[in-house]
């Protein structure tokens, strides 16, 4: 590897970096980081922080996982590749197939597709839910509806349901037949209801407002994150999933849960769904799947679903979607490690303890500096800060403060991410209580240094 002034000299310069602009990113250089151990990460000077970012919701076992190292190193040295296009597959694959049937047996889904990652999933889900309603001789339900709000990554269709500004606006024309309702989110919402249950009776008489609107026989799917992630931890009501749900069946409507974040313990359940008690039809999963070391996820598909594709006789259910790398047994090995690891470590139990703990005292912070304008969590170990110049107007803090406030928070030991005017903390789940400690008072530093 090259030395430190090397990489200095040359960061940003020849590579753009994704969800940034690339003037910034030469103005603002990037942190590089070269090592991790456990739950931290270190950078080329030196520095050793806690990792509340998890490098992106997706190291969950942290960076020393050495089950997972050894199976993508066992897998590469065996058969580093082998399609799974029609007529071939690999033993890694149908290994970990037949482990995520029972993982996600209580989720009701028992089919995988397989895919690179989180925005391919969601990209198949959105397919395969058109294609069963053409499958099953309803060609005509081809709309989409979602969250304001959500996130569900950048291919042009996920694109499409996503509900912020940033990741649509540059790119329109997006797909039509895309239609957004208000995200179940008490701090700013356009009927000004802070009370969660009645909110979320609010969006809910919305949606079904607008499944009647469009004509319900013209709609594939509901997709939605169980607790909005990227958007800004926006955990909903308990009612609200369970009545997207209801909505869902009543008209005839496939729900496709995207838990590319919540999947494997982060919500402090298994998968988000479960979280809310509710079975959906799709769910899109990837990032933890792999513990994050090889790019990797998985579509998982409901009994009912797959009955429709299976027992088709038309050759219409014949699968027109996949990627050279569905399958790939490097990530089908890294997937059967990491899961057999998230199991055995019981990690949603800790994240439920340690994300407890984290939002316990991102409320302490919350009392001490006026700029925290909104503080979310209560679910696992995925929290955010919603920084405000002033609490009374909720006037979004600037992109200056918000990057003082990080930048003094990785000196004083922990990484977290800013994303617009919120601080998201996604740690990994094997955190421990020493740990959220020190992401606490980094926090502290932070905010003591703009306040
Ligand atoms: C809920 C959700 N869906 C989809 C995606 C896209 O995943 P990827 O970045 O792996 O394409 C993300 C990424 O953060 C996500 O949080």
């Amino acid at each position: 590897m090259k030395d430190a002034n090397f990489l200095k000299e040359h960061n940003a310069r020849h590579l753009w970096h994704p969800m940034a602009h690339p003037a910034d990113s030469l103005a603002n250089p990037p942190e590089i980081i070269v090592g991790g151990q456990g739950v931290r990460i270190t950078d080329v000077d030196g520095h050793e922080v806690v990792d509340a970012v998890g490098g992106l919701w997706n190291v969950n076992l942290g960076y020393s996982c050495a089950p997972v190292k050894q199976a993508i190193a066992n897998q590469l040295d065996k058969l580093p590749y082998y399609s799974t296009f029609r007529g071939t597959t690999n033993d890694a694959v149908i290994v970990l197939s037949e482990m995520l049937r029972d993982f996600f047996a209580p989720d009701g889904l028992s089919r995988a597709f397989f895919t690179s990652g989180g925005s391919d999933s969601v990209e198949i889900a959105l397919r395969l839910a058109r294609q069963y309603h053409k499958v099953r001789g309803e060609p005509g339900r081809i709309k989409y509806l979602s969250l304001k709000k959500g996130y569900h990554g950048t291919h042009t269709l996920g694109a499409s349901v996503n509900g912020n500004a940033n990741f649509r606006t540059q790119y329109e024309p997006l797909l039509p037949g895309c239609y957004h309702v208000a995200a179940p989110y008490t701090y700013r919402n356009p009927y000004n209801e802070t009370d969660p249950a009645r909110l979320a009776q609010l969006v809910l008489g919305d949606i079904e407002d607008e499944i009647k609107f469009q004509d319900p026989s013209t709609i594939a799917a509901f997709i939605m994150e169980p607790i909005l992630g990227a958007g800004g931890v926006i955990p909903p009501h308990e009612s609200f999933m369970p009545g997207v749900r209801a909505l869902c069946s009543k008209y005839g409507i496939l729900l496709i849960a995207d838990e590319v974040i919540t999947a494997f313990g982060r919500s402090g359940s298994w998968t988000g769904s479960r979280h809310w008690g509710v079975q959906p039809d799709l769910m899109c999963t990837a990032k933890a799947i792999t513990n994050g070391y090889f790019p990797f996820g998985a579509v998982m598909v409901s009994d009912a679903v797959a009955a429709v594709f299976e027992e088709d006789t038309t050759g219409k259910a014949a699968i027109g979607s996949g990627y050279t790398y569905s399958g790939h047994p490097v990530g089908a090995a890294a997937a059967i490690a990491a899961v057999q690891e998230t199991l055995r470590l019981n990690v949603k139990d800790n994240a439920a303890e340690r994300g407890a703990q984290l939002f316990a005292g991102l409320q302490d912070l919350s009392d001490r500096y006026e700029l925290i304008g909104d503080v979310r969590g209560g679910h696992g170990l995925m929290c955010a800060l919603e920084v405000v110049a002033d609490r009374a107007t909720k006037t979004p803090i600037d992109k200056g403060t918000a990057s003082k406030i990080q930048k003094a928070a990785y000196e004083a030991g922990a990484m977290v991410r800013v994303s617009g005017p919120n601080i998201i903390l996604s740690p990994p789940l094997v955190l421990e209580a020493a740990d959220v400690d020190t992401i606490l008072s980094a926090l502290d530093t932070g905010f003591s240094a703009v306040s």
